[in-house]
């Protein structure tokens, strides 16, 4: 598989001050261009480095009221709970900066039909963004199986090539926990103008050599299904994490 871009930086610090200067240029390109920019944020641990940069930077530095946040993915727990990944993003960007809530778009997992919940985010994005679902940015991050949102090896939303949101049942994937989770699906993900994922840590290094440069087989490692149709990728790696790798292009 040829290298995407890849950006390969001495911490998850160093990785989290690149992509929030990255992500002032990406909005403000945006904005210039359509008045709006459309941001999918990834959950997981690795983000939050960034939304705290991002937070402690204060509201000047981006044109936050022209920036609408939306996520790739959310556990099926109500958005109070420690596993919610808006939960997440609100302790560490929303109410610092005070973000508008009328521009922040949660997925509603805590409701009981699933299906019904991925269906009515993806109404919800075609609004916003069209029937093309063209994100400005989307971010993405990868566990140590190699999934990424919540496309988890040989679950059901990994063969799914209509849809834009679904309810990816877990339970193939032997996770603990809520054993349903609400994804973008890859073609959604693909539509992007840019796509980042963000890695760090030494458990991601053997996964991510697989990702990059092992045999392809998504349905093992599902990041391998994120290949954007027109827009662009990269990688933004902490030295742990692109250990395993060969020299990038
Ligand atoms: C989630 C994420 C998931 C995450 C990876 C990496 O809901 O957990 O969307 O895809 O990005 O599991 O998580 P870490 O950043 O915690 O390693």
């Amino acid at each position: 598989m040829t290298h995407p871009a890849i950006r390969t930086f001495g911490d998850l610090d160093a990785l989290s001050r690149a992509a929030a200067e990255e992500l002032a240029t990406i909005a403000r390109d945006a904005i210039a261009a359509r008045g709006v920019c459309h941001v999918a944020l990834s959950g997981g641990s690795t983000p939050k480095r960034l939304f705290q940069l991002l937070s402690s930077q204060g509201p000047g530095a981006l044109p936050w009221e022209h920036v609408q946040l939306w996520w790739g993915d959310e556990r099926t727990v109500p958005p109070d709970h420690a596993d919610s990944n808006y939960r997440m993003t609100r302790e560490a960007l929303i109410e610092p900066l005070q973000l508008d809530p009328a521009r922040i778009h949660r997925i509603a997992g805590e409701l009981p039909d699933h299906a019904a919940t991925a269906a009515d985010y993806a109404r919800k994005l075609t609004a916003a963004l069209g029937p093309r679902l063209a994100f400005d940015l989307v971010y993405l991050g990868m566990g140590p199986d190699g999934h990424t949102a919540s496309l988890f090896p040989g679950t059901p939303a990994l063969a799914e090539t209509r849809a834009t949101v679904v309810a990816n049942q877990l339970s193939a994937a032997n996770l603990p926990g809520a054993c349903v989770r609400i994804t973008l699906t890859a073609p959604a993900i693909n539509a992007a103008r840019k796509v980042r994922f963000l890695v760090a840590g030494a458990d991601k290094a053997a996964p991510l050599f697989e990702v990059l440069d092992g045999a392809r087989d998504p349905q093992r490692y599902p990041s391998q299904l994120i290949a954007p149709t027109s827009g662009d990728l990269a990688w933004f790696l902490d030295t742990a994490a692109a250990a395993r790798l060969g020299a990038p292009t």
